[in-house]
């Protein structure tokens, strides 16, 4: 049985959505082969130095960008065991050194601790998060005064089958705008080739 996101009816059994077992685990490789995210990257403009946390990571697509940006500190959650297997796989070395840190959590729960990021980035999880107002008050929690917060989802200027097939009706992506704007304050939207973003500064 699987959990109910908050912008549907009906629990999913996605393997997408919530990795587990050998589904999961396919589905794993095949977001790490269709994912790529240097304008993900790009829009977050991580400053040398920063801590960042990226929430729901999946395959770890864009901890392998950033691990090559300037950031102090690399984190992590997501609740997927294979994910968090996966993730980690090529940066063991990182791991130990404690650069890199990628955790089993949620966007509702973290685990970290208050105002310890520069920058807090979630790409195409927000929609299945159970809460949407827990996950994003937990998101401004741990970001830093002046810190960014991007939230990505399927959208964007050129949407591929994919991104169409999972993109959500514009009232939703509405909602979620209104409810990051109720916690940060300001919020621009920008549209990627295949992501739309709502960014926030705390
Ligand atoms: C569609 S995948 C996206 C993975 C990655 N961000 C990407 O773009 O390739 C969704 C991910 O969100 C994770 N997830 C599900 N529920 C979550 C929650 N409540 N908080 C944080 N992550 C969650 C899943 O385990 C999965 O790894």
């Amino acid at each position: 049985m699987g959990r109910t996101p908050w912008s549907r009816d009906e629990p999913t059994r996605s393997p997408f959505a919530l990795p587990s077992g050998v589904p999961g685990r396919l589905a794993g490789h095949v977001m790490l082969w269709l994912n790529r995210q240097q304008d993900v990257l790009d829009l977050l403009d991580v400053p040398p130095g920063a801590a960042v946390l990226e929430v729901g990571y999946g395959p770890g697509g864009l901890i392998r960008l950033l691990r090559r940006t300037g950031a102090r500190r690399i984190c992590g959650v997501d609740p997927s065991v294979q994910m968090r297997d996966l993730a980690s796989r090529p940066h063991r070395a990182e791991i130990i050194a404690g650069r890199i840190d990628l955790r089993l959590g949620t966007a509702a729960d973290t685990g970290f601790a208050e105002a310890e990021f520069d920058r807090v980035v979630a790409v195409n999880n927000v929609a299945i998060w159970p809460d949407l107002r827990a996950g994003l008050s937990e998101l401004h929690r741990v970001t830093r005064s002046g810190g960014r917060a991007l939230i990505a989802w399927h959208g964007g200027t050129r949407p591929s089958l994919i991104t169409r097939s999972n993109a959500l009706p514009a009232e939703k992506l509405d909602e979620i705008e209104r409810a990051l704007r109720d916690v940060f304050g300001t919020v621009t939207r920008r549209e990627l080739t295949t992501l739309t973003c709502l960014i926030a500064v705390r």
